[in-house]
């Protein structure tokens, strides 16, 4: 695994089903510049192999575009590193210390990472502002932060937050007025307020209009070195206008991995995915 084993594999030591929350002790260990180790992960649905062997390695604040034809495995990757769907073989460690196989979801999403689904589930009631408030990282609960009143430096934060998605202007709107791409960015703003590590995102610019996809293109390339981010999107103009590095999902495993003209060019990727 690059030339980093992690360093503790602590899974034998566990009686089935134990889930442990990462302690100081396990706290994210980035030195060889991973953040995220997927090896030979295998996920099977009924006999059906959605994850087959699959490897896959993050590094700390790159930008990751991951494609692939319809059933490649992309959700069901996703599902695997938040701790939705535990894969029957291989390992998920986040840096090279903390094992993701040995965390529930809550923990998962508490150490920092975290998942925007395609369905924007934004709080339609409350202001854009409440929901990045609601959204905030905080050891009280939704309604302590609710009726809690925010120091200047919360303030701040979500001011920041409210800039970086460009919704300034829209703080003290209802969210349910806000157009489906506006949604999409104030979801992302409420990622964003959890001080996410990692950050995934699944199909981000399906049903936005092409201003919108444009925008949510600066917006993804603004958060990239600040967060690692994994992108999921079949809209290929989208995917070249941020891509980096390219990954492509074909029947559960990497069939290859390059710069968007890399990619393109292969003609096992044309075969594929590529070629209609
Ligand atoms: N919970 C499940 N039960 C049974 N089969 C599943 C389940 N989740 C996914 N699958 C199957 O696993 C395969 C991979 O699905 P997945 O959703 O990961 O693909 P995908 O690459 O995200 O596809 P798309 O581009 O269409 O979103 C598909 O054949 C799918 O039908
Ligand atoms: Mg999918």
């Amino acid at each position: 695994m690059n030339g980093s084993e992690p360093q503790t594999d602590q899974r034998q030591d566990k009686p089935f089903g134990f889930m442990v929350q990462p302690r100081a002790s396990n706290r994210l260990d980035v030195t060889h510049g991973t953040i995220l180790y997927l090896e030979d992960v295998s996920v099977s649905f009924d006999g059906f192999k959605a994850l087959n062997g699959l490897c896959l390695y993050i590094d700390v604040g790159e930008l990751r575009c991951l494609i692939g034809p319809n059933g490649a495995g992309k959700t069901t990757l996703m599902d695997v590193i938040t701790g939705k769907t535990r894969p029957d073989s291989g390992s998920v460690f986040f840096g090279q210390t903390i094992d993701l196989l040995q965390m529930d979801e809550p923990a998962i999403a508490q150490a920092g990472v975290c998942r925007k689904f395609q369905k924007p589930s934004v709080f339609d009631g409350l202001t854009v502002f409440e929901n990045l408030e609601l959204a905030m990282k905080t050891d009280k609960g939704a309604w302590a932060t609710l009726f809690h009143r925010l120091g200047s430096e919360q303030l701040d934060r979500i001011a920041e937050v409210l800039q970086t998605i460009g919704l300034q202007e829209y703080a003290s709107r209802p969210a349910g007025a806000l157009s489906h791409g506006q949604k999409q960015w104030l979801e992302i703003g409420m990622l964003l307020m959890q001080e996410p590590k990692v950050m995934l995102v699944d199909e981000p610019v399906a049903g936005m209009t092409h201003h919108e996809i444009d925008r949510t293109a600066e917006l993804l390339l603004s958060l990239q070195g600040k967060h690692s981010i994994i992108v999921v999107e079949h809209d290929m103009a989208f995917v070249r206008s941020i891509a980096r590095k390219v990954t492509v999902l074909h029947e559960g495993s990497v069939l290859t991995e390059g710069t968007m003209d890399e990619v393109q060019n292969d003609p096992r990727v044309i075969q594929v995915y590529l070629g209609d």
